[in-house]
């Protein structure tokens, strides 16, 4: 039994597992299959040092930054997680409420339990709204319009998706899809199946696993007039996805879950506002590198060109730190807000947020950054680095 009060956002976790369901608690802890990938996304932040200057002036601490022109007390977002009425009965509300409170940017999941049009009456921070692309691109594009309507001010692609990662502990709990508010009367979706967890038959039949960069022929092949008029030599072709996504809003587009190089000079080319590294919290590929392993590899690419941004395992303001140091513009949290909307409702929340800007306030101060333009490659050594 742990009797004080949590100092640390670890301490959170053990809160939210004696208070919640294990079947939601399991929800929010797990990562698939052997769950390698959720545990190297902390690890790997363990094997970064951090190289403290000395006798800088850091009387004052300014951990302001902006993200695509929003003002933020802190480069610390919180990321977008599904059904947080599983943890809290005000759900995402409550959450909403204390990214406000901390004057931070809240990127609200498609699948949350309160709806977009709820989120944004009730609280003024600044939105984000994170989208898969369906079968149905008329849903993904009825969402996206109505985020604009009220007032969130990015789309965040989640692109590592195509289908939902095998999460051991869903599919042994049965765990069912928490209720997606905002799809309510558009969409409907048989998930009575005993093969895995339900959550699984439903994101199976809803995303759209034909997603990519290229240009595709179009496939109506079923079509009297596909065949008719390429045998005229006249090729039709699907706006390419990201440029479709493009085509129905003039909000910035960010692409959340790359990891490589590769992809990231693909994200530039096709046009996007935004990069966010991730590997969707060890919850797809089992396998997948630590995040914060790849994050250079993404910036180099980037060149600057658009930001970066990255999450998973951040739980300490050190990690904030490192991150920043390695080239991303700023952090995001997923479990850590869900665990203290578990715990303590919005007031968790708001403490979340709290600890994680205190550490980073100190650990600025203790290694000589003043701002967080001082945070610089030259304050943390990774292990491929050469002792200077
Ligand atoms: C997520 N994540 C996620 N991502 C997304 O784009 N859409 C979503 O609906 C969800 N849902 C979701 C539910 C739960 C329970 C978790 C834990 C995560 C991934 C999330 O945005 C983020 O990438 C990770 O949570 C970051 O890792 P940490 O901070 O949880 O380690």
């Amino acid at each position: 039994k742990m009797s004080s009060e949590p100092v640390n956002v670890n301490d959170f976790k053990e809160l939210a597992r004696l208070k919640l369901p294990k079947m939601y608690y399991d929800f929010y802890a797990g990562g698939a299959e052997d769950e390698h990938t959720l545990r190297e996304n902390i690890q790997a932040f363990c094997r970064i040092m951090i190289r403290p200057r000395v006798l800088v002036d850091v009387s004052q601490i300014d951990m302001s930054t902006t993200i695509l022109g929003h003002r933020i007390s802190a480069p610390i977002l919180v990321a977008p997680t599904a059904g947080h009425k599983l943890a809290f009965h005000e759900g995402e509300l409550a959450t909403a409420r204390a990214a406000a409170a901390a004057k931070t940017i809240m990127i609200l999941s498609y699948s949350s339990t309160c709806s977009i049009e709820e989120v944004a009456s009730s609280c003024n921070a600044v939105r984000f709204f994170q989208l898969y692309i369906f079968k149905r691109r008329d849903i993904s594009a009825l969402l996206v319009q109505r985020a604009e309507r009220f007032g969130y001010k990015a789309i965040v692609l989640t692109a590592d998706t195509p289908r939902l990662g095998r999460r051991e502990a869903d599919i042994k709990n049965k765990m069912i899809a928490p209720p997606m508010k905002n799809l309510e009367g558009l969409m409907s979706i048989d998930v009575n199946s005993d093969q895995g967890s339900k959550l699984e038959t439903y994101a199976n039949e809803t995303l759209d696993a034909s997603l990519s960069w290229e240009v595709c022929p179009i496939s109506c092949s079923d079509s009297f007039y596909f065949y008719f008029l390429s045998s005229l030599g006249i090729i039709f072709y699907h706006p390419q996805d990201i440029m479709w996504l493009r085509s129905t809003t003039s909000l910035p587009i960010l692409i959340k879950g790359i990891l490589t190089h590769e992809d990231a000079t693909k994200a530039v080319e096709g046009g996007v506002d935004g990069i966010i590294v991730s590997n969707h919290g060890a919850r797809q590929l089992d396998f997948a590198p630590a995040t914060i392993s790849v994050l250079e590899e993404v910036v180099h690419a980037v060149k600057g060109k658009i930001p970066v941004l990255l999450d998973g395992g951040v739980r300490r303001g050190t990690d904030v730190f490192k991150a920043l140091a390695l080239g991303a513009q700023a952090v995001l949290i997923g479990r850590p807000v869900l665990f203290g909307l578990a715990a303590k409702g919005e007031g968790g929340v708001r403490t979340v947020l709290e600890m994680l800007k205190n550490e980073l306030e100190i650990s600025m101060a203790l290694s000589g950054c003043p701002c967080i333009k001082d945070i610089t490659r030259s304050h943390v050594r990774t292990q491929h680095d050469k002792l200077p």
